[in-house]
């Protein structure tokens, strides 16, 4: 893994000229922020070597090297998923190589489902904690010591100096936010009524498909991380609808100016 993760760096350091020092993974319905970064490259997953091969349908993803918040930032347009088939590495290899090409802060964007009584349709939600249920662990196995320890320490997840940052922000834009545990599982099925009380009861207040691995992963490599949830649909008693993918995209469409904001001014603040 090693290798790959040092050939793949290579050959986007041969490709870019300003390294990124901030990385950015955006979620459904969040590809906005993209038109706010001054935009230096462009590179498709299909040509960076060792990158997953693409199965998102309609447009298939890249990076995007450019200039926001008076910062170099690298975004994934297109994440890769579990349930898509990708293995655990592959959900997170992307993660290892924007490491190794000097990001020094990941962000991460998402969708999920509000399972807190006191949210509703459209709110943000700062995760400032998250419970890992997929059925895999994307650090099981030869543990590399060059990238970090066997037994990562998970004590701050997200870093409680971005999460206090991001909240100040907020105030300032007069944006309202929500802060709550994030708890990550596998889909590709929306929960039932049963297992939507199960997550409150396990203690999240929202449930989604992504962002955990990734964090684990960057966490195992001390890289400090922030992650925003815009909450597409409610998974609270009496309040549990139908869902489908296309109301996620288009809730979270209405609920990403605001998130974009505060990415953005958030990477302003950043040291
Ligand atoms: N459950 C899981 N993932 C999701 C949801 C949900 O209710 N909404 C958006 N992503």
């Amino acid at each position: 893994m090693l290798d790959k993760i040092k050939s793949t760096a290579t050959f986007i350091q041969s490709q870019i000229s300003a390294m990124p020092e901030v990385g950015i993974i955006l979620g459904t319905g969040l590809g906005g922020l993209v038109n706010e970064i001054k935009i230096k490259h462009t590179i498709p997953y299909s040509e960076i070597p060792n990158f997953p091969i693409s199965t998102v349908e309609g447009h298939s993803g890249k990076l995007i090297f450019g200039e926001l918040g008076g910062k170099n930032v690298v975004a994934m347009q297109g994440r890769f998923h579990y349930y898509e088939g990708y293995s655990m590495q592959q959900v997170t290899f992307p993660v290892r190589v924007m490491k190794a090409i000097g990001i020094k802060t990941l962000l991460v964007s998402n969708a999920s489902g509000g399972v807190n009584s006191g949210f509703s349709i459209g709110d943000l939600m700062i995760i400032n904690d998250h419970i890992n249920f997929f059925p895999e662990h994307p650090l099981v196995g030869k543990n590399k010591a060059e990238l970090g320890p066997r037994f990562p320490d998970m004590s701050e997840a997200y870093s409680k100096d971005l999460i206090a940052k991001a909240k100040q922000v907020a105030k300032a834009n007069n944006i309202m936010v929500q802060e709550g545990v994030y708890l990550g599982l596998s889909g590709p099925t929306f929960e039932t009524p049963a297992e939507y009380r199960m997550v409150k009861v396990l203690g999240a207040d929202a449930v989604g498909m992504s962002t955990v691995p990734e964090i684990i992963v960057a966490r195992h490599m001390n890289l400090p991380c922030f992650a925003m949830s815009i909450i597409t649909d409610l998974g609270v008693e009496g309040k549990i609808v139908e869902v489908t993918h296309e109301d996620v995209q288009q809730v979270a469409a209405q609920s990403e100016k605001k998130m974009t904001l505060i990415m953005k001014e958030l990477i302003k603040e950043l040291n």
